[in-house]
């Protein structure tokens, strides 16, 4: 069975006066432990893709399945718990909690799932060492750099141990030497803990130090460089 079956998405987003067509029939597989670009300039459709897969919206039309179960066919409570166990999200913003310390913020995905208060720090503490940031734990998000940032989301994306990892331009507001850094984490993670990561990026660099790109031009798959 194929870890991840995208087929045939289509999403056209509708307001009173217009349609976008943002995806226009894009077919792809991914098996388990890949570590994948999806590539393309602003307005091509990464967001809404990398949305789409992690069931955070619906297509107009078309299939997401994931180890052969179709996710849009859940019920959104099936949905949300599935999301919660199998899928880290990483935003270009980080999206951390500002009241929270790093800590808090990685053992708070720990905390919806009902683990005990021991085990969520030892297992917080864990992923923000491999993540490098030991000294920083106890920091908010205020009192750290976007690089530091970055990798407080990481940790919490991967605390929880998902089968999967959706990262949407995670390098986009880092500089350029801080985003191969970020990049780096992320293909070390990837490796050490066997997920399958899905990013996007527009940045040659970070396309380049991923082991297959996916380019999307205008909602359509262009084609694929899939050397390395
Ligand atoms: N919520 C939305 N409502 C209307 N149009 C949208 C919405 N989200 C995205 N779009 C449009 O869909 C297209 C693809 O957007 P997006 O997936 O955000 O691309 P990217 O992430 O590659 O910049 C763009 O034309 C964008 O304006
Ligand atoms: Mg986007």
């Amino acid at each position: 069975m194929k870890f991840l079956e995208i087929i045939n998405l289509h999403k056209v987003y509708k307001d009173k006066k217009t349609e976008v067509h943002a995806l226009r029939g894009v077919s792809l597989e991914i098996e388990k432990g890949e570590f994948v670009c999806i590539e393309g300039p602003s307005g091509s459709g990464k967001t809404t893709l990398l949305n789409l897969i992690g069931g955070l919206d619906l297509p107009t039309q078309g299939k997401v399945l994931i180890e052969g179960e179709n996710i849009y066919e859940w019920k959104e409570s099936q949905l949300a718990e599935f999301r919660l166990k199998n899928i880290g999200f990483i935003f270009q913003t980080y999206n951390l909690i500002e009241v929270l310390t790093a800590l808090e913020n990685v053992e708070f995905p720990l905390l919806l799932l009902r683990v005990l208060k021991k085990e969520r720090r030892e297992r917080a503490e864990e992923f923000l060492k491999m993540v490098g940031l030991a000294d920083m734990m106890h920091r908010r998000p205020a009192e750290l750099s976007g690089g530091q940032q970055q990798r407080v989301a990481i940790a919490r994306a991967l605390v929880t141990e998902p089968k999967l990892v959706l990262a949407d331009e995670p390098t986009a507001n880092l500089d350029s030497k801080t985003g191969m850094k970020i990049m780096d984490i992320m293909r070390d993670m990837s490796e050490k803990l066997k997920v399958t990561f899905i990013f996007s990026s527009h940045d040659p660099r970070v396309i380049k130090s991923a082991k297959r790109v996916v380019e999307l031009r205008d909602g359509v798959i262009e084609k694929e460089n899939d050397e390395k």
